[in-house]
């Protein structure tokens, strides 16, 4: 039996995780033993709480299957306990333990995992890889942190490598800001976050794995992975968006009139657009996950949303959705000269964005493609629907100029 051994910076994490801190992040580079540290606080907590139920969810659950059940979880249960204390339900995707104590494997990203996982109550929930998942998505999840166990205290716990730093996890844990609003979050000491970086964990990789994989990525890889900062994305489609093109909500003009977009999915995201002169301002944005279009819809309208006549250009793979959206209508869903269009629009410094837009800019900068040219489908939610209203807008003839 191979007995867990942290390393000092795992230690370090473990001393946070035991202070009062309600939500724990450990953020850095690759294999630095973010991940292989909270199963075992996961694994530690079933034992010593018997009964008790801890969910562990990433983006995708093929994704959480693979990183974290078989490479990490089976594996560490495997040495702890042994095979004989432990059952995987596989159809289920959870472990039941020998004391009655659950984990539960899943997707937040797919929806007929999230009803399945958000059926129970928790004692821990651990979300695997953050940067991929919305903030919309991990607040749900909240709510099923209920589980009573007699001693232990409930706890959130998140890793991820490093994404932009105006994604939503580093306003919350690293400037300690509320998402929406940019004030102060309440009780800050309530979140608490950790770097830790593959020199951390030295002692557990290959040799040559700093040297010859991570230092020889590009540029901002090597800020992500190797040194564990939030830096703008590599492949970055946005890339000329600048932090000066966000505005203050007070300073915004009076708009000659408005278009807006509207994503369906799992996650429901809603980008308001106003025109003036010649310049595009994305006013306002709102997001929902895992609620019906009429709900999202509701809470639109609730939110002042709508303006006469104002056109709402929708996902046209939402079909009958959109006739449930006020002024929905389809888009026109060109990807590349809709990013195109946008871009100039950038380049000629005619898109400005309200600071209010948390969704749209906890986005922007990590909306990138892949080697092969290939747009990264995660967390573009907000990306889709900004370039349904601006693009649908300008095709449409609306923007005059
Ligand atoms: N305390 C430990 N004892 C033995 N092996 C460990 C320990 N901590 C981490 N490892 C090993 O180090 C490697 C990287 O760990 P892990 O997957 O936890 O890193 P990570 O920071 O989550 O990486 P990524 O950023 O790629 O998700 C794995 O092979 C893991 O088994
Ligand atoms: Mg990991």
């Amino acid at each position: 039996m191979k007995k867990f051994r942290p390393t000092p910076a795992q230690r370090k994490a473990l001393s946070l995780i035991k202070s009062k801190t309600k939500h724990i992040l450990l953020f850095g580079g690759s294999r630095s033993g973010k991940t292989t540290l909270l199963v075992m606080v996961i694994i530690f907590r079933a034992i010593r709480y018997p009964g008790s139920r801890h969910l562990i969810c990433r983006l995708r659950l093929k994704d959480a299957k693979s990183s974290v059940l078989h490479e990490t979880l089976l594996p560490w249960l495997e040495h702890t306990i042994g095979s004989k204390r432990y059952k995987l339900i596989r159809h289920e995707n959870f472990i039941q333990l020998y004391n009655g104590s659950e984990i539960w494997i899943g997707g937040l990203g797919d929806r007929e995992q999230v009803d399945r996982i958000l059926g129970h109550e928790y004692n821990t929930i651990y979300f695997n890889e953050v940067s991929q998942i919305s903030y919309h998505a991990v607040t749900t999840a909240y709510s099923r942190l209920a589980m009573k166990i007699p001693g232990c205290r409930n706890l959130f716990l998140y890793d991820c490598n490093p994404a932009s730093p105006l994604h939503w996890a580093y306003k919350v844990f690293i400037r300690k800001i509320d998402f929406k609003t940019d004030t102060p979050i309440v009780k800050p000491e309530m979140y608490e976050s950790m770097l830790i970086n593959p020199e951390d964990n030295l002692l557990n990789l290959a040799d040559d794995y700093i040297e010859d994989v991570l230092d020889i990525l590009p540029e901002r890889q090597k800020a992500r992975f190797r040194h564990g900062l939030w830096v703008k994305s590599d492949g970055c489609i946005y890339d000329r968006f600048e932090e000066s093109m966000i505005i203050d909500p007070n300073d915004l003009p009076e708009m000659e009139y408005y278009t807006a977009g509207q994503d369906f999915g799992l996650n429901m995201a809603a980008v308001k657009i106003g025109y003036n002169k010649d310049k595009v301002y994305i006013v306002k944005d709102h997001g929902g996950h895992n609620i019906t279009t009429r709900t999202f819809n509701t809470q639109l309208t609730e939110r002042n949303w709508f303006k006469d006549d104002m056109p709402v250009y929708c996902d046209p793979a939402g079909g009958e959705r959109i006739q449930e959206i006020t002024g929905g209508q389809k888009a026109n869903n060109a990807v590349d000269p809709g990013i195109d269009y946008i871009n100039s629009l950038i380049e000629r410094n005619r898109l400005l964005i309200s600071s209010e837009c948390t969704g749209v800019l906890s986005e922007i900068w990590d909306y990138s493609r892949d080697e092969d040219d290939k747009i990264i489908k995660v967390n573009d939610h907000y990306m889709d629907a900004l370039r349904y209203g601006v693009f649908t807008g300008a095709q449409s003839g609306i923007i005059l100029s």
